[in-house]
């Protein structure tokens, strides 16, 4: 006989080994959404009535996290970046804005190529001299706190969940970069004026969760993996540490979760406070007197970016999107 959801004892349809239990679609879906809320409200990250803007990528983690928080009376919006990697890009965008238009939410997608003369991840990192996985997570993390900060939001959330936690985590750890597992943390508050709060509401499920979440709610989502990150190192710390949950079930968030209480506050005493300042030409948080971003623009020959020219903005679906 297949196993028993926990709560009705109905044919169960997902097996949470970790928990030690098994539910049902309904009864999977609020255990779901009882570890999203759970993270939200025991780490502070969202206030009630603050408007929060999700970093969406088309991929499940991200859109699954939007249809929930919505579903929990959260006041959230989109943004979608388009980075230029070729049909891989335009397939996520159009992803975007179907999940949006369906659900009547509030997406805005914001057009790379537009602000450096047609140049994408790839052409941008070969002309940097940089591993395109890094100028991308740089460009990325730039314009969700720029667009944020421009846009009155106080608050940005990202998709991450526990399997992307807890691989970044060993990760860190094998090569023991204290700086790194300092910041390593569900939610980084401001420490600049034009810096907004980082969340990452999804920290307490794992990939295999979100992925069963978005196929319930009936969410469409880019399956494919970007062209420019195969082979990535983070892939292997992943495959080990669900070889690891196999044989030992919580092992995955029992290293995350005892990072987070245990190890985590030793780095943050350890931690030397670099005090940021704004940067010379675009006036984000940086600790050098012009920021990463700005440099890597000017090193392509591109002008500073500036998100109210050239129809980089887009708005897509949903009512009015003024603050
Ligand atoms: P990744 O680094 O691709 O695993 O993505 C981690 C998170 O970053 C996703 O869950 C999204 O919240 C966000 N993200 C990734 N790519 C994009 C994008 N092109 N536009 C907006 N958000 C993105
Ligand atoms: Fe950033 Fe692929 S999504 S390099
Ligand atoms: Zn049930
Ligand atoms: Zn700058």
């Amino acid at each position: 006989m297949g196993a028993l959801c926990k709560k009705c004892r109905e044919r169960a349809q997902i097996k949470l080994p970790r928990h030690n239990a098994s539910f049902c679609q309904k009864h999977f879906k609020e255990y779901f959404f009882k570890q999203v809320e759970k993270a939200i409200k025991k780490e502070k990250m969202i206030s009630p009535g603050e408007r929060v803007l999700i970093a969406v990528s088309g991929g499940k983690d991200s859109l699954v996290l939007w249809d929930v928080l919505r579903e929990l009376g959260y006041r959230a919006d989109g943004l979608y970046v388009n980075l230029g990697i070729g049909d891989y890009s335009d397939r996520s965008e159009e992803t975007c804005i179907r999940f949006a238009s369906s659900r009547s939410a509030n997406l805005y997608t914001i057009s790379l190529p537009a602000f450096t003369g047609g140049a994408g991840i790839r052409e941008i990192s070969r002309k940097v001299r940089r591993k395109a996985c890094a100028a991308c997570g740089m460009i990325k993390r730039y314009l969700f706190n720029r667009f944020s900060w421009e846009m009155g939001y106080g608050v940005a959330a990202t998709g991450h969940n526990l399997d992307d936690e807890a691989a970044t985590l060993l990760g860190n750890l094998i090569g023991w970069k204290e700086d790194y597992l300092s910041r390593q943390a569900p939610v980084m508050p401001s420490n600049h004026p034009r810096m907004v709060r980082k969340v990452k509401p999804l920290f307490r499920v794992t990939e295999k969760e979100t992925a069963a979440c978005a196929v319930m709610s009936g969410i469409g989502y880019i399956y494919e993996e970007c062209p420019l990150a195969r082979g990535a190192r983070s892939t292997v710390y992943k495959n080990t540490l669900n070889y690891l949950e196999q044989h030992s079930p919580g092992a995955k968030q029992q290293l995350f979760y005892n990072f987070l209480q245990k190890g985590r506050p030793g780095f943050l005493q350890k931690r030397e406070d670099v005090q940021l300042q704004s940067c010379s030409r675009c006036g984000q948080p940086t600790a050098t007197e012009t920021c990463a971003v700005c440099q890597m623009l000017e090193k392509i020959g591109a002008p500073p970016l500036s998100l109210s020219e050239g129809g980089a903005v887009k708005q897509k679906a949903g009512e009015a999107l003024a603050p």
